[in-house]
């Protein structure tokens, strides 16, 4: 099956009270990881690329190794640039032959945030992509960029329908309490499901996205620290708030953390036990394995999109 849009995904999730994964990919072992799970449990999915990912692994061989997937599975697979900070990276993306683009103005002014977006609307939907932009600014590490828990701005309803009619945005991500990278929430997670009651309120039939949205999983951080590794402990989102999140407005959920949890627990692991390996198909074909069971797992128990594709 051709690359596909996010549409028609995110029309029966919100109909359907689920949500679409939306990956973050960055090799061959964690695209083929989570493609193998979405096709066994038969699963509609999101690939996403960020600006440090494409620096990383180069545009053409990540489209091609997204190209193998999608023979590979026969699944509908969006390509999405997570993201993305300027008009000219979604050009180039868009160009690329994504089918999805995020342009990241949040931190601009409302009104430099319309501009932008539209900007980007306006060049993607006579191409047939879609386009993500963001309301409202969540905390932690993305790209380099650090925003401290009070530079985090929770979205404001008000602004929602004035910002997705003038910009022709096709989602939108909101903040409501999730933040970027492993250590999220210190004491109890806490989400503002009232905000997103609200913004759904006014939206009606519209899909939200949720970023930062990894869960933290506890075996992966002990593991880490079992074999050497030094992370604090640190809350994710749980996962129930993420069910609850699917069930309403929320079409996509971003998931990047616990994948490169999985992948460096795992690779931990390999090399105490075996500390003569130097065979990378060792390491990184214990480490795909673990990535296919953790995103098996989230399709099913969390996102709730199994037998959707
Ligand atoms: O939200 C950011 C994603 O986790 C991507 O991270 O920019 O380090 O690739 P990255
Ligand atoms: P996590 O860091 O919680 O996995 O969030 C990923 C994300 O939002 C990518 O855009
Ligand atoms: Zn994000």
């Amino acid at each position: 099956m051709p690359l596909v849009t996010t549409k028609e995904m995110f029309k029966k999730a919100y109909e359907g009270g689920y949500a679409i994964g939306a990956f973050n990919v960055n090799n061959m072992e964690i695209i083929q990881g989570i493609t193998e799970a979405a096709k066994e449990v038969n699963a509609p999915l999101i690939l996403q690329v960020s600006a440090g990912a494409r620096k990383y692994a180069n545009h053409t061989y990540l489209m091609k190794l997204i190209e193998a997937a999608t023979i590979e599975t026969d699944l509908p697979i969006a390509v999405h640039l997570d993201h993305g900070d300027s008009f000219e990276l979604c050009k180039s993306c868009i160009d690329g032959g994504f089918t999805s683009v995020m342009i990241d103005a949040s931190h601009l002014p409302f009104e430099e945030n319309i501009k932008l977006t539209k900007q980007v609307v306006d060049y993607a939907h006579p191409r047939g992509v879609v386009v993500e932009a963001e309301l409202g600014r969540l905390a932690g590490v993305e790209d380099d960029i650090n925003v401290s828990a009070e530079d985090a701005v929770y979205t404001d309803p008000k602004e929602v329908e004035e910002f997705v009619e003038r910009t022709g945005v096709d989602s939108l991500a909101i903040a409501i309490g999730t933040s970027h990278g492993a250590y999220k929430f210190k004491g109890e997670a806490k989400l503002r499901f009232d905000i997103l009651e609200e913004i759904q309120r006014r939206l009606p039939g519209f899909p939200i996205v949720l970023h930062g949205a990894s869960s933290v999983i506890p075996e992966y951080v002990d593991t880490i620290n079992k074999y050497g590794g030094q992370m604090p402990g640190a809350k994710g989102v749980p996962e129930d708030m993420l069910r609850k999140a699917a069930s309403m407005a929320v079409c996509k959920i971003n998931i990047d953390s616990d994948l490169r949890l999985a992948m460096t627990a795992t690779i931990r692991k390999v090399f105490a036990e075996n500390p003569a390996e130097f065979d990378p198909r060792k390491y990184l074909g214990p480490a795909r394995e673990e990535i296919k069971k953790l995103v098996k797992h989230k399709l099913i128990n969390v996102l709730g999109c199994a037998g959707k594709a």
